[in-house]
């Protein structure tokens, strides 16, 4: 039997103590409510756990160069820019651990970026290449190709700068032509990033009449002009948000100040015809997330962008926080904030702590 304890509530609760606690005459009375029960053992937590993670809620975004082997991107410790072959093994990999989808994005070599990011058109592009070799090595698995001219413009934009200006229907024109290019390749999913105006329902379109109509789109509905991209930048080699180096995108990604207006970027995309809609960053977003969900109860995904990922990582490298807990816990919160799946550098560290179990 246990010992009456001077603190009765630390008391593990099956243990009852022998006598009810000071100023209570019936064991038990007070408080008749015990949150803590069921947080008591392993079994009963998993056993009311709300939300869960699993691999086949994760999306893995990679890094393509147009060398052999891989290299280290500096601000991503962890993650390297992948040649064709390397790429081909990470994705299987990553299919072997359950992982649905690839979203490959190609650091394009500076010889290659021009004003108008002509690359972008070029069937032979770093993207269509890796598209077309994944889906050779790997018909089953599912790959996502961004739509927008970024990785290919010498000023590092989103869309055709005209006088200081980045103009929305010719860009919109150019990322048709760029999406039906990808689809070619075998792309399953167009995620159009580019935030323009109406460019969801011209790709539609565009694929409709390319005959691509199981082609899926996943736009990115709510995408906010945000800091937390600098890291990808670096790693596509375009031009950075690193302090002294910046490029703005206010003019057509979201002010983070609003989030009624994601609502009207969601509802007109899907009017559009987006099949899933994307809010992007992730962590800083979370309600973005849980009021798309409600509101419009659709396939709803979240990008857990660079800069998360690296201030996660570079923390643990640190030695400031557990990494993999972290890890486990921020993607664990997008689930519960109502996303059906996360886009995240994290994917196959996390799929593989998931095996583990
Ligand atoms: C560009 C694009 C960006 C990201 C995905 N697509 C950067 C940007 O808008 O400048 C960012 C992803 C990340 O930071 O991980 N169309």
């Amino acid at each position: 039997m246990s010992k009456r304890s001077p603190l009765p509530y630390a008391v593990p609760n099956r243990a009852r103590p022998a006598e009810p606690p000071k100023g209570f005459d019936s064991p038990g009375a007070y408080p008749r409510v015990r949150m803590r029960r069921n947080r008591a053992d392993a079994w009963n937590r998993a056993l009311v756990a709300e939300h869960r993670l699993s691999a086949a809620d994760l999306i893995w975004p990679v890094f393509l160069h147009d060398q052999d082997g891989r290299a280290p991107i500096p601000s991503m410790p962890g993650v390297d820019r992948l040649g064709l072959g390397p790429l081909v093994d990470a994705v299987g990999q990553a299919r072997d651990l359950g992982i649905p989808v690839i979203a490959p994005f190609p650091a394009t070599p500076a010889g290659r970026k021009t004003e108008d990011g002509d690359e972008a058109l070029n069937p032979d592009n770093l993207v269509c290449n890796a598209v077309r070799a994944i889906k050779k090595a790997f018909p089953d698995i599912g790959v996502m190709c961004d739509v927008a001219l970024d990785p290919y413009t010498s000023h590092g934009h989103d869309g055709l700068l005209r006088d200081g200006v980045i103009v929305n229907d010719d860009t919109v024109a150019v990322l048709c032509r760029q999406a039906v290019l990808q689809a070619e390749a075998g792309c399953d999913i167009i995620a159009p990033s580019d935030m323009m105006d109406g460019r969801v329902g011209a790709i539609r379109d565009a694929l409709d009449r390319a005959g691509f109509m199981d082609v899926r789109i996943m736009s990115y509905a709510a995408k906010y002009a945000s800091a937390f991209y600098g890291p990808f930048r670096d790693a596509l080699g375009a031009v950075s948000n690193s302090p002294g180096n910046k490029r703005d995108k206010t003019t057509y990604q979201m002010d983070p100040a609003n989030s009624d207006e994601a609502l009207r970027e969601v509802a007109l995309d899907l009017a559009e015809g987006a099949d899933m809609v994307m809010v992007k960053p992730g962590l800083p977003y979370l309600d973005i997330v849980r009021r798309v969900k409600d509101t419009f109860g659709v396939p709803t995904f979240a990008y857990m962008v660079s800069g998360e990922y690296s201030i996660i990582k570079g923390a643990a490298l640190q030695g400031w926080i557990d990494g993999e807990a972290a890890m486990m816990e921020a993607l664990l919160g997008f689930k519960r904030a109502g996303a059906d799946g996360v886009l995240t550098y994290f994917a196959v560290d996390a799929a593989t702590v998931l095996k583990r179990g």
